[in-house]
């Protein structure tokens, strides 16, 4: 049975590792996830409650409410947005529209893991460039990585896991050397406000990222949007599924939109917990880096620990992080953590110090 399936599977898919749960109690500590610790605003939870009774019908085919209500927020064009069920729908429909089997896309490494899955998913061929030691980017070795195959470049800014941003400058030196699609995700934008949204009528081969998982607290409705030249957006939405966001995550992402003081307190929160944890870490010796996200990225180097064997010890007591020990372009003492509640980052520092002891 399994030969006869194997014959039957495509072999880029067959090379594909297998999901693996990582099943975590209630009363579990998470940090390991980049999830904003607070919860969707109020008026969110009533409005999808609202919306729940009309669950018998479809959504809007272009969900163009949400879409309006994102043009009006980014002060671009309705035709300009396209939305997904999270930024990770958008990464892989970029690729499927893009990227042929065998065509290359290059990844500035090491960065968001979904880019070279999405590749791997349609049979093209990830091109990886190392960052910098500061994890910047190599624009030079991105150009020289560069061929008639390469189509797509991804550039997560802010990086994760890295947590760093790379210039304005940096962005627009890349868009004027290379003419492939350059897709500059802004996941964090609102943590850090840093974008470059306003050059997509300049550079046409440049499409934006954003996410509602993170600032807006919304990470379990999957809520993801794109921002680019009107063709690009009409392709995309040419390949998409017909409904590809649900009725509640429109309805969510509108009203989220709206309440525009819960957000702005959750993120000056996070920004401030950020500081301080980053300052308790330092104390206890780790290296941290500098964050425009709502993560720290931390060396366990310098205390002689590998981040495998502390991520370890972190879960036995019910704390995960992410360990990103020997990951592409890292050696092994790298670990990511969100910024939680006070409490949470507490119980965090509580965990490592006994686990440093
Ligand atoms: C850089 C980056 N892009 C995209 C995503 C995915 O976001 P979404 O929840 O909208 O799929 C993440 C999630 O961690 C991310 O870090």
């Amino acid at each position: 049975m399994k030969d006869k399936l194997d014959r039957l599977i495509n072999e880029h898919i067959q090379a594909l590792n297998p999901k693996q749960p990582l099943h975590k109690g209630e009363d579990a500590i998470r940090l390991d996830k980049g999830e904003l610790p607070y919860p969707p605003s109020p008026d969110v939870v009533k409005a999808i409650a609202a919306a729940a009774v009309t669950l018998n019908r479809y959504p809007e085919v272009l969900g163009d409410s949400l879409r309006t209500a994102l043009a009006t927020y980014n002060n671009t064009k309705v035709e300009e947005i396209i939305i997904g069920n999270g930024s990770d729908d958008l990464i892989e429909l970029i690729v499927k529209v893009f990227v042929k089997p065998g065509e290359e896309v290059l990844l500035p490494i090491p960065t968001f893991f979904v880019y070279d899955f999405a590749v791997k998913v349609v049979g093209g061929v990830s091109v990886v460039v190392k960052r910098t030691e500061d994890f910047g980017l190599d624009v030079e070795a991105i150009v020289e990585k560069v061929t008639p195959r390469t189509k797509v470049l991804f550039i997560a800014n802010p990086n994760n896991p890295t947590a760093n941003l790379v210039t304005r400058e940096t962005l627009i030196e890349i868009l004027d050397r290379l003419d492939c699609l350059v897709v500059v995700d802004e996941c964090y934008y609102e943590f850090c406000q840093k974008t470059v949204a306003d050059l997509i009528e300049k550079y046409p081969n440049l499409i934006i990222l954003r996410s509602l998982s993170k600032s807006f607290g919304l990470a379990g409705i999957r809520l993801g949007y794109a921002i680019a030249n009107e063709t690009i957006i009409d392709y995309l939405y040419r390949a998409a599924q017909l409904f590809p966001v649900n009725k509640l995550a429109l309805v969510a992402g509108e009203i989220a939109l709206k309440d525009k003081a819960y957000i702005l307190d959750n993120i000056q929160k996070i920004n401030q917990e950020k500081i301080n944890l980053a300052k308790e870490l330092e104390q206890l010796g780790f290296m941290v880096y500098p964050s425009a996200t709502n993560f720290l990225f931390v060396n366990t180097k310098p205390l002689g620990i590998t981040s495998q064997n502390l991520v370890r010890s972190l879960r036995d007591k019910n704390i995960f992080v992410a360990d990103f020990g020997c990951k592409q372009g890292l050696d092994g003492y790298y670990f990511r953590t969100a910024v939680g509640t006070p409490r949470e980052n507490q119980l965090l520092l509580t965990g490592l110090k006994q686990v440093i002891g």
